[in-house]
């Protein structure tokens, strides 16, 4: 079978003579007899061609162009026209059909433009693959997380990618803010334009205003030349303005006036300049708070918060540690085969992470440099993240009584605790308590006897 032809022609004779010709020549036909029947046959199935008489009772040609478009972007439609409607043609070719055929018809032109139909559609599904592949290759090697949060991220940028609506990003330092924005873009139409990124805390006032406006020459001292601003470069694609939160106010100002209007004023310049520029705003800062205690404005909060994207912090979804782990494994070992061992993933997953992704990141990039063997242990990893697992969570505050207290019955009640807690596993146990394993047992020996370690030992079942 060479391709599936939807004919649509309300004169009978001239669907039999197209159906009998296409297939002899091997296309699998449908014929319809008006411009309804065929919407409801292209709704029903999907057809490689739709070939159709542009002057049809109830629905013409050219409406039927247009609801199938509607249906199915990309259906390769070719009009059949009789002399003298060739202006309707063009209209037809102008709203995307493939091609027009003058009536009456010939054969060979016919198959010719049906052949070069069928090419186009494989073409269009070869780009379509292509562009699917780079698009999941960009996502699966960028941005991991299986976490439902995490996905649920995912849903929102594959939903709102293709519109232009601002979209502001939350989430502490390390989360992964820039690369989302990144990933806003990849997704849509506007990915063939580079991405335009700037650090709104990074810059003076001033030297931001024209960078982010431009200036027209003369507009200060030292404005030599006409600069051309990022809004109007990233015109067509993505600005990220990171950072958002820590704009002064007099670029609040101009910020929402270009959200507003879409137009930009260079500095010392009177011409409004259209701009079509995709916005993606990201904070690591309460922007709620900020506009109750006045450092933000509200106005321009509302235009920005369009689309809100939440990143969580790396300690809410620990189970995307070890993905993440491998991840940059992957990364930085430069093809050998290196691996984090069992015990060290786990004071990986139990520790705070409060730069989160990219500390994450260059904690394993570190310990792939300095580690001497190839597979990564525990005592591999840097203090900070060994013996934080738990003192900064666990800073119990206690009152002292009059009396005094009894350490070690304390120390002695504070380790069962544990136990009970990790559910007899003593590795867990330790953990709780900031303390390695051996220490752990080395001291529940003193305190207990004997007897507490083996029984101790007997729980673990690591
Ligand atoms: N989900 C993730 N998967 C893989 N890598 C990630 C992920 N999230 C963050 N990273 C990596 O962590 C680092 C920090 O990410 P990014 O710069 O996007 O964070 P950010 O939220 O913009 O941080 P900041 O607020 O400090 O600017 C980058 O190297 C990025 O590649
Ligand atoms: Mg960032």
């Amino acid at each position: 079978m060479k391709g599936r032809v939807l004919i649509a022609d309300d004169e009978r004779r001239q669907r039999d003579i197209l159906q009998m010709i296409l297939e002899a020549e091997g296309y699998e036909t449908t014929t319809a007899g008006n411009g309804r029947q065929a919407l409801e046959a292209a709704r029903a199935s999907a057809f490689d061609i739709v070939l159709t008489d542009l002057k049809m009772p109830d629905l013409t040609g050219i409406e039927l162009l247009s609801e199938l478009q509607r249906a199915q972007a990309g259906q390769c439609v070719i009009l059949m026209t009789a002399h003298g409607t060739i202006d309707s043609a063009v209209d037809a070719m102008r709203k995307g059909a493939f091609d027009y055929l003058t009536k009456p018809l010939e054969k060979d032109e016919l198959l010719l433009v049906l052949r070069r139909a069928m090419e186009r559609n494989q073409l269009v599904r070869e780009n379509r693959r292509l562009k699917e592949e780079l698009r999941t290759r960009f996502r699966l090697e960028s941005i991991v997380g299986a976490h439902g949060s995490m996905q649920d991220v995912f849903r929102v940028v594959h939903k709102v990618a293709q519109s232009p609506s601002t979209v502001l990003i939350y989430g502490e330092s390390g989360t992964g803010k820039e690369l989302v924005a990144r990933a806003l873009h990849h997704e849509s139409d506007r990915r063939t334009r580079p991405f335009y990124a700037v650090n709104v805390a990074a810059l003076p006032e001033s030297i931001l205003e024209a960078e982010l406006f431009g200036h027209e020459k003369g507009a200060f001292t030292g404005a030599e030349s006409r600069k051309i601003g990022l809004f109007e470069q990233a015109s067509g694609s993505t600005l990220f303005l990171d950072e958002v939160g820590d704009l002064k106010r007099d670029l609040q100002v101009k910020l929402l006036r270009t959200l507003q209007e879409r137009e930009i004023l260079r500095v010392g310049g009177t011409e409004r300049v259209k701009v079509d520029v995709r916005i993606v705003a990201a904070t690591n800062q309460d922007l709620d708070r900020a506009v109750r205690e006045g450092r933000f404005r509200e106005d321009l909060y509302y235009r920005l918060n369009v689309i809100p994207i939440a990143l969580p912090p790396l300690r809410d979804r620990r189970t995307d540690i070890p993905l993440l782990v491998d991840h940059f494994v992957a990364k930085y070992a430069g093809g050998a085969r290196r691996s984090v061992s069992k015990e060290a993933l786990e004071v990986l997953i139990a520790y705070d992470w409060p730069g989160n992704v990219r500390e994450l990141e260059s904690v394993i990039e570190r310990v792939l440099l300095l580690a001497e063997t190839d597979q990564i242990a525990p005592s591999d990893l840097p203090g900070s993240v060994r013996t934080r697992v738990a003192s900064p969570r666990g800073a119990v505050d206690l009152d002292i009584p009059e009396q005094g207290i009894d350490l070690d019955a304390l120390e002695e009640s504070l380790m069962l605790k544990a136990l009970e807690k990790a559910g007899g596993n003593v590795s867990r146990a330790a953990r709780l308590l900031g303390l390695s394993r051996r220490t752990l047992q080395y001291r529940m020996a003193k305190l207990q006897g004997a007897t507490t370690e083996s029984a101790a030992k007997g729980g673990d079942s690591d």
